[in-house]
């Protein structure tokens, strides 16, 4: 159904079509810098209207316009990065400089390739990403899927797109990109609110707030590298520091009694809940 690609590997000697990014906002900003550090770098074109962004991608040698359908009419791969409400008003614009040999590559939240592709001239390619915020220091994970014009070499381009700044998953189903925004893509969030529970439980102990954010930054971090080197299921580490009648054990217990697994499952249930929703508009 799905399955996760090791993505071109960001050190490799090809280099990419010119991309034009539509929109050059905070993912925009993070996937540009990751392709810009890449030994060969593609040609990249940007279309922004706000002048001081603009000068920021000039000073990285990037073509800066506030024109979409210039920034278009000089890519292969078209990034759209633009806030989703945006789309009506902005795809549009680009089918004046639109060609059968582009693709559209899609990171706005929600939007399917069907409503992105009927904006578009007949038969448009159209791929659709949904990134995370890690991917802002290159450690992103993103969902992909293919409209229906989209082709394979299509999206082996966008995950080339992304590998720089993250891992990538390709989604078969478009129906499932609910999933994987209720997983990964508001995921991040999870992780923080966790980390900052724990901050605010330190604190009740009685450390300092820098303190707690150093016991809690470095256990979070030191346990997820811990838990990738050992390649063990998460399960396994956790029962090896639970020792019967032991102090992680009276923790763990306050959390099972108010059933932490199906807390999180009802949440992640929600947030795909909530992502059809918003695509049904
Ligand atoms: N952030 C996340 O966690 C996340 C995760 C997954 C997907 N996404 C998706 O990524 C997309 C971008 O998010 P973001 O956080 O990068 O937003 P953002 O920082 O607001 O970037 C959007 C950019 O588009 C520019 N823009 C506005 N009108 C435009 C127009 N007519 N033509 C061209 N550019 C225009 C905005 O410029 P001004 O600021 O000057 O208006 C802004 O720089 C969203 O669709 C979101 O759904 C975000």
């Amino acid at each position: 159904m799905s399955g996760e690609r090791r993505t071109q590997d960001p050190g490799r000697a090809d280099r990419l079509p010119p991309i034009a990014f539509i929109g050059g906002g905070n993912m925009a900003s993070a996937m540009i810098k990751s392709l810009a550090a890449l030994p060969l770098p593609p040609q990249m074109t940007v279309s922004e209207p706000d002048p001081g962004k603009r000068a920021s991608f000039t000073a990285l040698g990037l073509t800066a316009t506030a024109d979409n359908c210039q920034a278009t009419a000089s890519a292969r791969i078209v990034c759209l990065a633009i806030k989703p409400q945006m789309s009506a008003q902005v795809v549009p614009e680009l089918g004046a400089a639109w060609a059968a040999d582009k693709v559209l590559v899609s990171i706005l939240a929600g939007m399917s390739t069907a409503t992105l592709a009927t904006w578009l001239p007949a038969g448009a390619r159209v791929v659709r990403a949904m990134p995370n915020t890690p991917l802002a220091i290159g450690k992103g994970m993103v969902g992909l899927c293919r409209g229906k014009h989209a082709s394979d070499a299509d999206l082996a381009l966008a995950e080339a797109l992304f590998a720089p700044c993250a891992r990538v998953l390709r989604v078969s189903d478009e129906a499932r990109m609910d999933a994987v925004t209720a997983v990964s893509g508001s995921g991040p969030a999870y992780f923080f609110r966790f980390a900052e529970a724990l901050v605010d439980a330190a604190v009740q102990l009685g450390f300092t707030r820098d303190e707690a954010i150093l016991l809690v930054g470095q256990t979070g971090a030191g346990s997820w590298d811990y838990l990738l080197a050992s390649g063990f299921e998460a399960k396994r580490l956790r029962e090896q520091v639970t020792s019967p009648g032991g102090t992680t054990a009276a923790a763990l217990q306050v959390l099972e009694e108010q059933d932490f697994s199906g807390i999180i499952s009802r949440a992640l249930a929600a947030a795909q809940r909530r992502g059809q929703e918003l695509g049904r508009g």
